[in-house]
């Protein structure tokens, strides 16, 4: 195989860059946007988006007056910035925080520390690189930290909450019974993988993280081990607090059981 062929080739393997994947949801780019418009004069400015699927940034026609608000492959961000640079094209770009000072060119870090949730459910931690803030190296911004934030908030706050039937297991569902310090084994005879219920598919829907149906009887120490899990979690909750449990006694118990 040629060179080139055999790269392009491994290319296919390479896992993708879930980063660069992150699209942006409307209610961010907007806060983003107004943003700019508050700070920086870019009145008469045509703003451009170069950054999707297929597209070529290089090669993109950029009008005289014109200033690039996008969020752009965090791959090949210092060359985007380097790109932009040279040529005096305005720009203000989302980018990965934990980068943000890892590049010593010619650009102003805005630090927002801003967690956002990207269309793909990705949560990274973002912050932006420009050219329209003059001398200013460094800006600290609470104010885009905090609008950032508050949509974050209230996605979070709107997420439906799926419950399932008992005997579908989850990854998260087994992570909520261990993390209460409780036990828990299902055997492979007793799970049959499953994408999503049947019931979901109408909606587009699946089990985040795919899961298994599990037989009654795995279902039944699973639902026990729940139940211990909430108990402990009880316990460590007064525990906490200060709360003293009484226990009953077996003369009590057997009052009750004759009742
Ligand atoms: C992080 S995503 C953001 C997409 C969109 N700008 C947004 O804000 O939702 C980056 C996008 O840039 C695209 N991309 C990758 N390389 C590119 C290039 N050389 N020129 C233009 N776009 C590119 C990717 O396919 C991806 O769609």
């Amino acid at each position: 195989m040629e060179n080139k062929e055999y790269n392009e080739f491994i290319d296919k393997f390479k896992p993708k860059l879930t980063t660069d994947d992150c699209y942006t949801p409307q209610p961010v780019y907007d806060v983003v946007l107004n943003y700019v418009k508050e700070k920086c004069d870019i009145e008469g400015l045509e703003v451009l988006r170069p950054f999707y699927p297929g597209g070529d940034y290089e090669n993109f026609n950029y009008p005289e007056n014109c200033v690039v608000i996008d969020n752009p492959p965090f791959s090949i961000i210092s060359k985007i910035i380097r790109f932009y640079n040279e040529r005096g094209i305005n720009y203000f770009l989302f980018a990965p925080q934990l980068t943000l000072f890892s590049s010593n060119q010619e650009y102003t870090a805005i630090v927002a520390d801003a967690s956002i949730i990207y269309e793909n459910g990705a949560n990274v931690k973002t912050s932006f690189v420009s050219n329209l803030f003059g001398t200013k190296k460094i800006i600290g911004c609470p104010d885009l930290h905090q609008r950032l934030k508050k949509i974050n908030e209230d996605k979070k706050a709107n997420l439906p909450c799926y419950q399932y039937p008992y005997q579908v297991v989850t990854v998260s569902s087994i992570a909520k019974i261990v993390s209460k310090g409780v036990y828990i084994e299902i055997d492979k005879k007793d799970v049959a993988f499953c994408r999503g219920l049947d019931h979901q598919k109408d909606f587009k829907k699946a089990i985040f993280g795919n899961g298994f149906l599990i037989s009654e009887k795995a279902a039944a120490e699973k639902a026990a081990a729940e139940k211990a899990a909430a108990e402990k979690a009880a316990e460590k909750k007064a525990s906490e607090k200060n709360i003293i449990y009484w226990e009953l006694s077996e003369r009590e118990k057997d009052i009750i059981n004759k009742l």
